[in-house]
This record gives C-alpha cells, structure tokens and sequence, in this order.
C-alpha cells in the first residue's frame, strides 16, 4: 500500500537549522535547534546501532537474550566512543535509593555516545503505598530521573520508561512489546513517558510489519486530520477499516475510505444508536469488530465567564458522552467481544494540565482519562484492554489557525522543539490497539515530545 505511507515533512524552521547555513547561524545566535525525527519505516531496521543493556539482575540479563531474537547487535558494556542506538537501563529489583547511584553514573557515562534520534528507556517496577518506604522511594526515583533525562538528550533523541507490575517478567510479551515501540520511530513523539505493563498480555505478531493483520477496527472522525492518518497507519499495519464521520465531511470520508481499501459509515456519534449502528455495519460488512478508535472531537473555546450552555454542551456530547454511550454498546456485543477487543481513546494535554479557554473541552478530554481508567476491568474481563493517548500540539489544520507568532511558541514548547505530526499520534494508537499491547491498560500515553505543561 504504497499510497498510504504519506512523505512527512518537518516544518520550515526544523528544515532550515537541519543544515549548512541555517544551522550554524542557529548555533552561533543559539536558537533552538530542533532535529528532523526519525519516523517508523517498515522497510527500516528497528534501530540502527548497538543497543546497550544495563543493569545487573537476572531480568536484565534475560532482557538482553531476548534482544538477541531482533537480531539486535546487543551489548552488555558499552565501548567508549562508539556510537549507540539505545541504552536501556534495567532497574527492576530496585530496594533502595543509594542503588540508582551505579547504574545511573554508568548510563550516564554513555551518554555522549548516544546516536541522532537514538533511545534510552528504563525498565523498572512501580511505587506503591503499601511498600517499604525505602523501596517505594528508589521506585519512585525513576520517575524523577527519566523526566529529567529526557530533558538533557538533544538531536531526536528520547527517553521512555516502561514500568512492569508485580509479577510480570522483563521478558513478557507486552513488556518487550512496549520495549519495541520505544526503540523504533513509531514513538517519535513520544519523550519523558511511562507506560505501565500490567499483566504479560498476548504473543508478539507473526509478522511485525503487520501486526494488526486479520483485525476489524473503527476510527471516528476518520474523515480528515488526525482521525485520517490513524485510518491509513491502522490500514497499513494490516487492519480492514470502517471510518466514521458526519454526513457533512462524506466526500472527505469516502476518499480516505477508498485510500485504505476500507467501509465509509457516516454517522454523528451523539445519536443515541450510534454504538448499534457501528456494530451493525461491522456485522455486516466484516463479521466482527476488534478495534475502536474513539477520535471524533471538537473545541468551542470560551473563558468559562462567558461560556454558554450550547458550547459546553456540544463539547461534552461529542468527546465524552458519545463514548461511554457507544463503549456501553460495544460491551454488550458478541459482534465486539469474540476476541481480545481494544478500545483507544484520543484525549489531549488539556486534559490533564488544562488551558485557559478550555474548561468544557478539558472536563471532556479529563472525562476520557477517568473513562479509560475505570473501563479497563471491564474490558479485562474480555481479555481486552482500553487505553488513552493525550496529543500535545500536533501540526494539523485545527493548529494551522493558531496566529503565528502563538503557534511558534506552542510548538517549540517541548524537548523535541517541534510539533508532532498526525502520524505520531496513529503510530502510537496502531501500537495500543496491537496484540503486543495486551498486557497494556488502563494507561494514558501522551504523544507531546514531552510538552512543558502538564505532568
Ligand atoms: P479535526 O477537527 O481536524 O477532525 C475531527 C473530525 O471529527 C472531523 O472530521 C469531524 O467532522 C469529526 N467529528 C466531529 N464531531 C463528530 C460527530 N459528532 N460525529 C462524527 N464525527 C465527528 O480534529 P483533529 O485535530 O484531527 O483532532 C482529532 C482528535 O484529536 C480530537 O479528539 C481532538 O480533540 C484531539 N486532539 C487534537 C490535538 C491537535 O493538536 N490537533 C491535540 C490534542 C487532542
């Protein structure tokens, strides 16, 4: 499907500093310096590079056999001065904070060594309440070291943790799923993030360039924007594709529909049969639904001082409303509930840190996170698993109406200097929506290239 895979374009001042003159007039006036990322290419090496594995438990030493299986070049200790694709530290049987002192000056005497667009990810266990203080301090430490790391590496690097629940091994299919994701240009955009494993989860893909081969998903809002290039990424990993939108965007949808090789279902998600109507079509057309991608949104900004009651209203019926309705549905419905079923939701970065403007959209986008979170036990009782995304400032038409000199601001306000593109955040939902994720739920990853707001 040649036609899917869209060229993606940095924008103009990430273009201009990439090279020759714009770069060093950025260097010398110290400008910021963003870098062109490397984005996921089927055809690419996962990571190009040796893979550095630290850490001296036995979970890392299985971590760094089981790498052996990409046919990584793999490295328990690392050469000065040759370049690495990734450091990965293993911190999984953490007992008190004075043992981060070792690994961590280790890591971090590798760290000049790290390539353009190379990874550092961390592999540790979560903090809890009923835990010795000592262990819960060293666990939570983590979260402080990789927020922090994150903010030091440059030139398209990233730094993402994955944090394994009691009992699940370094070696479990979703721990090393989640493991891949990080490595590759698929989490692009993705920086200074945890995903929490909480439970093994499935089998990795027979084949890893299509790993959603056989699978019957939904997008909503498919018609245009990030909606649009979930569609294509979801079509390309090897998905049949039902998008959704409302009547008014039915041209817009029967092409991206035709694009994929999938089914136009155009709908307005807050009528009260939607959910039915959705099932239905997918009866129909395919026998089954396996994936839902809740992506239809809207804003109708106001200070809440002037807020009225038909934007608040609109706002809720569509980002939240519309899905729990339609979740209910789906959770009622051998067509949904045959095998493994994932659910992903789009929220966004104003839902959790908020922004002036946004009370509704953020109550909305906040309510997505809540949603997640409380659904995950009711998916799991299917053996499914329902999880959210929250996109920072992506460059899509809504942000291309941002007055420049704001739009500037905005995008340049995270590690990676730049905005995200559609694609990140699809690259992303393809991954949650994967059977590599099936130990995965329940989690909100931000796609934000780690947004200064916010958590
Ligand atoms: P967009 O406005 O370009 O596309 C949204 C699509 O949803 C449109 O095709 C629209 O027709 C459809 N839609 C709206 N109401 C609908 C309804 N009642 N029934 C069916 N379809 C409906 O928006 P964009 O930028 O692609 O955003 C997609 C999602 O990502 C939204 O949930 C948005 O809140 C979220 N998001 C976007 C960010 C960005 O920077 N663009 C940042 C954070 C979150």
């Amino acid at each position: 499907m040649a036609n899917l895979s869209r060229s993606i374009k940095a924008d103009k001042y990430t273009q201009f500093v990439s090279h020759g003159f714009g770069k060093d007039l950025a260097k010398n006036l110290g400008l910021p310096q963003p870098a062109v990322l490397r984005r996921f290419d089927p055809a690419q090496p996962l990571i190009s590079g040796p893979v550095l594995v630290l850490g001296s438990t036995e979970g890392a030493e299985q971590l760094a056999s089981a790498l052996l299986d990409w046919k990584l070049d793999v490295r328990r200790v690392a050469t000065p001065k040759q370049k690495l694709g990734a450091i990965i530290l293993v911190l999984d049987e953490l007992a008190d904070p004075t043992e981060l002192s070792e690994p961590l000056r280790t890591a971090g005497s590798s760290l000049r060594d790290l390539s353009s667009n190379g990874r550092v990810v961390t592999v540790s266990r979560p903090a809890a309440a009923d835990q010795e203080p000592a262990v819960a301090a060293a666990r939570h430490g983590v979260d402080g070291i990789l927020r922090s790391l994150a903010k030091e590496l440059r030139a398209g690097a990233t730094g993402n943790g994955i944090v394994l629940a009691e009992g699940v091994s370094t070696t479990a299919p979703s721990a090393l799923g989640a493991l891949r994701f990080f490595l590759s240009g698929r989490s692009a955009f993705v920086d200074g993030q945890f995903l929490t494993v909480t439970s093994e989860g499935g089998a990795q893909p027979a084949d890893w360039a299509h790993p959603l081969a056989g699978k019957v998903a939904v997008v909503t809002g498919a018609a245009r924007g990030i909606g649009a290039a979930i569609a294509r990424t979801l079509a390309r990993d090897g998905a049949q594709l039902i998008v959704v939108d409302v009547p008014q965007a039915g041209d817009h949808l029967a092409g991206v529909a035709n694009e994929v090789h999938g089914t136009a279902l155009q709908l307005d998600i807050t009528r009260e049969d939607a959910g039915e109507r959705i099932l239905a079509h997918a009866e129909e057309r395919y026998g089954k639904l396996d994936i839902v991608v809740h992506n239809a949104g809207i804003t109708r900004d106001k200070l809440l001082a002037n807020m009225d009651q038909g934007r608040w209203d609109s706002v809720i019926a569509v980002n939240i409303a519309a899905q729990l309705r339609i979740n209910q549905a789906l959770l009622a419905s051998k067509v949904f509930l045959g095998e493994r079923p994932h659910i992903v939701s789009v929220a966004s970065t104003s839902g959790i840190a908020g922004n002036r403007g946004q009370t509704n959209y953020a109550a909305s986008k906040a309510g997505v996170i809540g949603m997640v979170r409380s659904s995950a036990r009711l998916l799991a009782e299917h053996g499914g698993t329902i999880n959210a995304v929250a996109p920072g400032f992506i460059e899509t038409d809504m942000t291309a109406k941002i007055p420049f000199a704001t739009r500037e601001v905005a995008r340049r306000l995270n590690s990676l200097l730049q905005g995200g593109r559609p694609e990140d955040v699809a690259e992303t939902i393809a991954f949650l929506a994967s059977e590599a994720a099936g130990g995965i739920t329940g989690n909100v990853l931000r796609v934000c290239g780690q947004n200064m707001v916010g958590q």
